[in-house]
């Protein structure tokens, strides 16, 4: 128990300290704007958000966007998309613009708006796929007119102070940076046209930014061992224990208790971990040049479907995927040489929705693997995974000493543990330094 304690304190440590995700070193999501033409009080930018992150998405309900206007500039019109506020516009008289306020925040429309209120790549309601998953879908685009602003690139104040919730908080967004203009071809693609000026902004995700504790937990389970090793108690978080709703209560018939709530606030199944999601990895079956792992997602949220949610799993055997039953399957190699890492998504129309908690909250796959006969053991926890994470959240794994154990090898797991801390206190040196 004290080992775990140990893990748990260095895992939350160091995990505060990294403000990167090391299975996908260079996501992040960039804003940029590009000048198309000036006006005689400012100028029109088209400002793209593109979601490079390899498995993180923005769900339902969607980005909103705020920046902090260097001078007095007001926003005269929005196309594809809109602020949230207007603000005090009373100096104006005649053309009212469409946004006074000094820091404005914008949100996508949702789809299905009036033709001329949409642009290219907006109006899905702020929901952003993927980079890994669906490139195409990972851009939202609208347009903006300026006005009270600098009318050349030389008298044009950048807007400081960008942020972005995603749609909760976890974002950080660096400074506007003057870039290389952007160069954009004609449809018919014979002559090319650039921007006036362009800016980009990156916003990186944190998960210790986002939340206090993890949103999703791991359990494991054995061909071998009849022991289930659950997920670690209070793995979420305990603190709303009190609201939870236990799986036969009469509440769940009572009509309405599923509709979203405008803040998001979940509403649980009572379980002794409290997380709304749970990953469940079985080691089902060991042939001789393969072995077979079946993998299950569970939702406890009553008030949430996942669209389009994503999973990836760090294991030293996912070099040798041979085939995965009903999950899309993409290897991720951030550094090229480990091959180690992988992201399992639905099948569009099939299982890309993972429902509600309830008797369809739940999805699930095999996945067959080929034994590298130098590494392959069912000792010491090897077949278990050394990182999950759900839509790009970190999940909580057990302790390594509640593992499933091989019979008769009660003690290399403690072997085992002692690497685990060992590593850990390496990687939180190395990180401080
Ligand atoms: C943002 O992500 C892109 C794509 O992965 C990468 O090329 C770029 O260097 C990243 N930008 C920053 C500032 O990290
Ligand atoms: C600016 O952002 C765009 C994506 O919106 C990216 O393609 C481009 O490489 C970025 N420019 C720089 C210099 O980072
Ligand atoms: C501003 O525009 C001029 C030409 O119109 C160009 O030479 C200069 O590099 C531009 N400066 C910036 C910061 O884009
Ligand atoms: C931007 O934010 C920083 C820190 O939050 C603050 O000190 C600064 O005044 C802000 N700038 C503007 C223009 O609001
Ligand atoms: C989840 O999706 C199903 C089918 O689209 C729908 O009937 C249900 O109301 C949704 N639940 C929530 C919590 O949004
Ligand atoms: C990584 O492993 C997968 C099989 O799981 C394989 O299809 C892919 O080609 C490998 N990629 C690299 C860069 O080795
Ligand atoms: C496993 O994958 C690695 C690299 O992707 C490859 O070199 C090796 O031959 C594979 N092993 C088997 C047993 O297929
Ligand atoms: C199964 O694993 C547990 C640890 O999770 C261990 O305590 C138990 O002894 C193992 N069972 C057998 C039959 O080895």
């Amino acid at each position: 128990m004290r080992f775990s304690v140990a893990v748990l304190f260095l895992a939350v440590f160091s995990s505060c300290v990294v403000a990167y995700d090391p299975l996908d070193p260079s996501g992040n999501i960039t804003i940029k704007w590009d000048v198309m033409s000036w006006t005689p009080d400012g100028y029109v930018a088209v400002v793209t958000m593109n979601n490079f992150q390899m498995y993180r998405h923005i769900m339902s309900p969607g980005w909103t966007l705020g920046w902090t206007w260097a001078k007095k500039e007001v926003i005269w019109t929005v196309v594809g998309a809109q602020t949230t506020e207007q603000g005090d516009c009373s100096k104006f008289k005649g053309n009212v613009p469409h946004c006074c306020k000094k820091n404005p925040t914008v949100v996508d429309l949702l789809p299905g708006v009036p033709y001329n209120q949409q642009f290219s790549n907006c109006c899905k309601g702020g929901v952003l796929s993927a980079w890994g998953q669906d490139p195409q879908a990972s851009v939202s685009q609208f347009q903006v007119s300026v006005g009270q602003a600098g009318t050349s690139n030389k008298t044009v104040k950048l807007p400081k102070n960008f942020t972005l919730l995603g749609p909760g908080p976890g974002y950080t967004c660096g400074p506007a940076k003057i870039v290389p203009p952007t160069n954009f071809l004609t449809p018919d693609r014979r002559r090319k046209t650039q921007s006036l000026m362009t800016w980009n902004v990156t916003c990186t995700y944190s998960q210790f930014l986002a939340r206090k504790h993890p949103s999703c937990c791991v359990s494991f389970s054995s061909f071998y061992n009849e022991t289930i090793t659950p997920c670690p108690s209070c793995a979420c978080g305990c603190e709303n224990k009190n609201k939870c709703i236990k799986s036969d209560s009469k509440l769940l018939s009572v009509v309405g208790i599923n509709t979203p709530r405008k803040d998001n606030a979940p509403l649980l199944q009572c379980t002794h971990h409290m997380c709304p999601v749970r990953v469940h990895w079985h080691v089902k079956v060991n042939y001789k040049d393969y072995w077979r792992v079946k993998i299950a997602i569970t939702n406890f949220n009553y008030r949430l479907n996942y669209t389009q949610w994503t999973l990836v799993v760090q294991h030293p055997n996912l070099n040798n995927v041979t085939q995965v039953f009903s999950f899309d399957y993409k290897p991720l190699v951030p550094y090229q040489s480990i091959n180690d890492t992988g992201m399992f998504y639905g099948m569009k129309f099939y299982n890309d929705l993972l429902m509600e908690a309830g008797s369809h909250g739940n999805v699930q796959s095999e996945v067959l693997l080929q034994k590298d006969k130098d590494t392959f053991t069912l000792k010491q926890g090897w077949a278990f995974p050394r990182k999950v994470y759900f839509n790009g959240e970190e999940c909580m794994l057990p302790p390594p000493d509640s593992y499933p154990f091989l019979p008769n090898s009660a003690h290399q797991g403690q072997a085992f543990i002692s690497i685990l801390i060992f590593s850990l206190l390496t990687l939180s040196l190395v990180v401080m330094w």
